[in-house]
């Protein structure tokens, strides 16, 4: 990895000036952005628009044709363990158990056994799957399912997490929990969230800023600030101040698509 100096105090994630064609077209074009340490920020935008795309470059898949990515004072140029994705579909392997699924990231590395079994444990209570730990996959909802993944993927503490549509797939109530638990999981570790979802409410509700991605060419159309404080439980989606943000929300989400009028 290119290494480079860097003043103390930087934002976490940097991206400047990004381009990314698959071919010939760009679908990234000229987007910017700095996320903070430890900051939760949602990326939401139409289908199509590049939300993957951005996410797999920061997690160091694909690398940006134009512009530049800082991770502190690196640019990813392969995927590594201070950074790890949660994807809509489950990562989780049907032959093992939740705590080996669990634990299977860290025999990598040169961590005693007994060590290892306290960071299963530790993440088996932080995603409330202690009962469960020998269960297997099959034996679990989707719910649950996914409260494996998240655990898998903080397993080595990540800094960064990057989550591409995670609960996309979940039914409302489940969801709903998990946004909620997912939101204490995050106040609890030192740990940065990208967040992608085309669910607006999700996006308000989890984040502290929400980023609206255009599409065609995918660009960051706005940044809006919520200053909704934390820890926030679902009610506040009830909230006229969280109505009021959404409703804003949807105008720029419309505005894009040819304004409310053209509907
Ligand atoms: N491997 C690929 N090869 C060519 N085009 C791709 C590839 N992956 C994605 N695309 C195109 O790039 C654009 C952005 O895709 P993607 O990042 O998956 O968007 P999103 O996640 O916002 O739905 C889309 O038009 C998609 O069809
Ligand atoms: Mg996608």
């Amino acid at each position: 990895m290119a290494q480079q100096n860097r003043e103390p105090g930087q934002p976490k994630i940097r991206l400047e000036h990004l381009f990314f064609g698959y071919e010939k077209q760009f679908v990234i074009e000229d987007f910017s952005l700095e996320i903070n340490d430890r900051e939760f920020v949602s990326i939401v935008g139409p289908s199509g628009c590049g939300k993957t795309t951005l996410l797999n470059m920061i997690a160091g898949l694909l690398q940006p044709t134009q512009g530049q990515i800082w991770l502190d004072n690196i640019h990813p140029d392969h995927p590594g363990p201070d950074r790890t994705m949660v994807f809509q579909s489950d990562a989780v392997f049907p032959w093992y158990t939740v705590e080996q699924n669990i634990e299977y990231g860290l025999k990598a590395t040169q961590k005693p056994r007994k060590e290892r079994r306290e960071t299963v444990d530790r993440l088996l209570h932080l995603v409330g799957l202690e009962a469960d730990r020998k269960k297997f996959p099959r034996q679990l909802s989707g719910g649950m399912r996914k409260r494996v993944d998240i655990a898998r993927a903080m397993a080595l503490q990540p800094k960064v997490l990057l989550m591409d549509e995670p609960f996309a797939a979940l039914d409302v109530l489940t969801k709903e929990r998990l946004q909620e638990d997912f939101l204490d999981i995050w106040t609890s570790t030192p740990m940065t969230v990208v967040f992608v979802t085309h669910d607006l409410e999700e996006a308000l509700f989890l984040s502290q800023r929400v980023v609206v991605m255009s599409r065609n060419p995918g660009r960051v159309e706005k940044v809006v600030n919520i200053p909704l404080i934390h820890p926030r439980r679902l009610v506040v989606k009830t909230s006229a101040e969280f109505q009021e943000i959404r409703r804003d929300l949807v105008e720029v989400m419309y505005a894009m698509h040819g304004g409310l009028e053209a509907r």
